[in-house]
């Protein structure tokens, strides 16, 4: 019995060690790359108001979150939209994931941000949106499907300014221009049947002797031209906060643009170019 069971431990001890050892390399190049879901801002929409606890609406607001972890829900688009009700009084859920989280991660990221948005972060507020690196989460009593969202939003430069030998300006809206050029005509592989664009890119330009990294994206209610209209609109609408910076993060419901002096998205991950 005691050598049988000790045979056994070193046969499931071997594998083990092997995945313990890949996770580690994964582990160490994910850190590298700063791949991470970290919380990044949320906003609680007073305008929309608020429910009373132990409402209809909290009952039924609970529901349509639960909905999203009992097995039902597919999250292969990245994106979607679930509903009670009609406008004004609507209970939407809308949410949008980055395009090299789709699928489980995507749920995870999702479930994760609803909770914390009723739970915490905005509790009880009809109208509420919450950004994550992998996903954004907003509650509403509309449907804001292809809608451009001009009033809530926010930019997060990075701390450090531009140095003599920075990337220029110009330089910095070729690189998200370009992407933008990109997720705005590849079209989306993910998605079977119509064809419509990925309105998603990542990737890197080499300026001189630094590395570029940068990604752009659009909701996936949007269209080519909401989508192109909504980038520009944040480019120049921000431009006083990214222009003298090393990287920055510029966040709304509909649109959302970052680059930096470093790789943050895998460059092994779909519709990532080396220009
Ligand atoms: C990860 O991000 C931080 C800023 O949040 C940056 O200082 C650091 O250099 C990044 N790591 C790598 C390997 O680029
Ligand atoms: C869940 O939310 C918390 C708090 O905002 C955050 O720190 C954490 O990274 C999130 N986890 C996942 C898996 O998204
Ligand atoms: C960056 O520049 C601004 C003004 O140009 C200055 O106020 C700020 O202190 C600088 N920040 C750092 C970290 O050097
Ligand atoms: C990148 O953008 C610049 C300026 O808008 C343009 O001249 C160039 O052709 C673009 N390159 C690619 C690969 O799209
Ligand atoms: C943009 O980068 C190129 C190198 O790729 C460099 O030759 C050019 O001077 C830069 N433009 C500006 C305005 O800094």
């Amino acid at each position: 019995m005691h050598s049988s069971s000790s045979v056994s431990k070193r046969l499931v001890l071997v594998p083990i060690l092997v995945v313990a050892a890949t996770q580690l390399l994964l582990v160490n190049s994910v850190s590298s790359l700063n791949l991470t879901n970290a919380y990044l801002h949320h906003k609680c929409l007073v305008n929309e108001g608020q429910y009373k606890p132990g409402s209809q609406y909290e009952k039924a607001f609970n529901e349509l979150i639960k909905s999203f972890s009992d097995g039902s829900y597919n999250f292969h688009d990245g994106w979607g939209f679930t509903a009670m009700g009609k406008e004004p009084d609507m209970i939407a859920i809308t949410y949008q994931c980055r395009v090299d989280s789709r699928g489980p991660k995507c749920g995870t990221c999702v479930i994760n941000a609803s909770s914390e948005l009723l739970r915490k972060r905005c509790p009880r507020y009809r109208g509420a949106v919450i950004w994550y690196d992998q996903c954004i989460v907003e509650f509403s009593r509309f449907n804001t499907i292809g809608q451009i969202n001009y009033d809530d939003n926010f930019c997060m430069p990075s701390v450090k300014n531009l140095s003599d030998d920075s990337i220029s300006f110009e330089n910095r809206s070729i690189l998200l221009d370009n992407l933008t050029s990109l997720a705005i005509t590849k079209i989306d592989k993910n998605i079977k049947g119509v064809k419509t664009p990925v309105r998603y890119a990542a990737g890197e330009k080499r300026f001189g002797k630094k590395n570029l990294y940068g990604m752009v994206q659009c909701s996936g209610g949007l269209t080519v031209k909401g989508c192109l209209e909504c980038y520009t609109y944040y480019l120049i609408h921000y431009q006083d906060c990214w222009r003298n910076k090393q990287g920055v993060r510029v966040l709304s419901p509909s649109c959302n643009f970052r680059y930096e002096l470093y790789p943050f998205i895998n460059p092994r991950s779909p519709y990532y170019t080396k220009f």
